[in-house]
């Protein structure tokens, strides 16, 4: 990893989970497209959101970066992306609240359309075709046209990304994310359940504070603190040749940065050490995330502390590990040791989700929300067992009443699975169960995880 970095030295290094284009000169068309439009985050963006990271690796705040599995070209609507931020907004006022820490949010939105396969193609009968890779690839019917992979849809990602970015910003800064609103991100059908009503509480308390310091001559309504928040984008860099068509230099530092998205990060499929992905995100200066499974072992995360990080920069590198609720305090714990004991500054961000899929009875990818919570709780007491800051969950989610995942409050069972099974890919928490997750994600913080 010794030659210089530029945005396309990644195409030295084995590149896994591509597609194969069809056609190259078609592929290049749409990139060349991409690289003349504007980029659709900043690297002075970046950079805060580098800063805040810095605070959570340093134990001073908490990570919630949280949205779909995979966005989809098909549901792309204003109501779609609003009930996604509110329920981001509702866990993180709780985590907030219960937690007394500032919690830093980033979407998996805004541009997180591809997905890693097990295998390059699917079988079903006597047919094969390409697996679904995401709609920045292909689509998902199991039909040999909307398998083709079609460079025409990286550009379309460009432009949904463009529109859905847009819609963040202004809900974000626009009013809708003002405190004082903290009751209306309440859904209906959250607002009966029993974590509803414990949100409603929560929210009445925060209502009564609000009033207090207007009462004491604070000035609520104007201040920036209280009437916008930030929520910052992300995907994972999966499709190269896209990332690179974004990648720009600032021109404040000189520094390369993926303007595809705020943080980038690597998944659990492509994190080898001599392959493209690292060689691509180690050379931007966005933060940058790396999924860390159960076959990692403490040499080989160092390393990759080394090659993503070496100048040490807090905030720079996050580590999502996602071990499975069985395997995470004993995986987990050596890792923590090696990586604090080399003086690696990473956030540790549990991402319960992946660990814990498997299939139900009537044949659909799930989770369930104890295994969901048991991973947490893992995460949470083997950091306290090693004296470092559990610092942020990664979470897939989304606003709507689905039934994905098994359990929670209102106990999905496996028959309930095929009411609203609506996810493009894996299971996701409905509203219900994120707000409880994040109760209980903040009582498990504050006790340590017993
Ligand atoms: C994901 O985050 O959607 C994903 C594919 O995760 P992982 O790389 O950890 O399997
Ligand atoms: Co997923």
């Amino acid at each position: 990893m010794s030659e210089a970095w530029t945005p396309s030295t990644w195409q030295h290094h084995p590149a896994g989970q591509q597609p194969e284009w069809p056609d190259t000169d078609e592929l290049l068309r749409a990139l060349k497209t991409i690289a003349t439009y504007p980029p659709l985050v900043f690297a002075g963006e970046a950079r805060s959101l580098q800063s805040s990271l810095a605070q959570v690796a340093a134990g001073n705040a908490f990570l919630l970066q949280a949205g779909d599995c995979a966005e989809s070209f098909e549901e792309f609507s204003a109501d779609n992306i609003r009930e996604k931020l509110r329920v981001i907004l509702q866990m993180a006022v709780v985590l907030t609240y219960s937690m007394g820490v500032p919690v830093v949010k980033i979407g998996r939105i805004a541009g997180q359309f591809a997905k890693p396969r097990s295998s390059p193609t699917e079988r079903q009968g006597d047919d094969e075709l390409p697996s679904f890779r995401g709609h920045i690839v292909n689509g998902a019917l199991f039909e040999a046209g909307a398998r083709r992979p079609d460079p025409e849809r990286l550009v379309q990602a460009y432009h949904q990304s463009a529109s859905t970015l847009n819609l963040v910003r202004a809900f974000t800064k626009g009013g809708f994310a003002d405190l004082t609103r903290v009751h209306a991100w309440n859904q209906e059908f959250v607002a009966s359940s029993p974590e509803g009503r414990r949100y409603e509480q929560l929210a009445a308390e925060i209502e009564r504070a609000l009033n207090f310091m207007r009462a004491c001559g604070i000035d609520t309504e104007g201040h920036p603190a209280l009437s916008a928040v930030d929520i910052y984008t992300s995907h994972e860099a999966l499709i190269l040749g896209y990332e690179e068509s974004l990648t720009r230099q600032d021109s404040l530092t000189n520094r390369w940065y993926d303007c595809s998205a705020h943080m980038l990060w690597i998944g659990e499929r492509t994190r080898d050490l001599g392959g493209a992905h690292v060689e691509f995100l180690r050379g931007v200066g966005n933060p940058i995330g790396c999924k860390v499974g159960p076959t990692m072992e403490a040499a080989e995360l160092l390393s990759l502390c080394d090659a993503l990080n070496p100048a040490r920069i807090p905030g720079r590198l996050t580590l999502i590990t996602r071990m499975g609720a069985d395997h995470v305090e004993a995986r987990l714990r050596p890792l923590l040791r090696a990586v604090t004991d080399a003086g690696h500054p990473v956030v540790w961000a549990c991402d319960p989700m992946h660990g814990n899929t498997y299939t139900s009875p009537n044949g659909h990818k799930t989770r369930s929300f104890d295994a969901i919570l048991g991973e947490v709780e893992g995460f949470v007491r083997a950091h306290g067992a090693e004296g470092t800051w559990p610092g942020g969950i990664h979470i897939e989610l989304t606003g709507d009443d689905v039934t994905e995942c098994v359990g929670g409050g209102d106990e999905i069972s496996d028959d309930d699975l095929d009411n609203r099974y609506e996810t493009m890919c894996d299971p996701r928490l409905n509203g219900r169960q994120s707000l409880d997750l994040a109760f209980r994600t903040a009582e498990l913080i504050r006790s340590g995880g017993d």
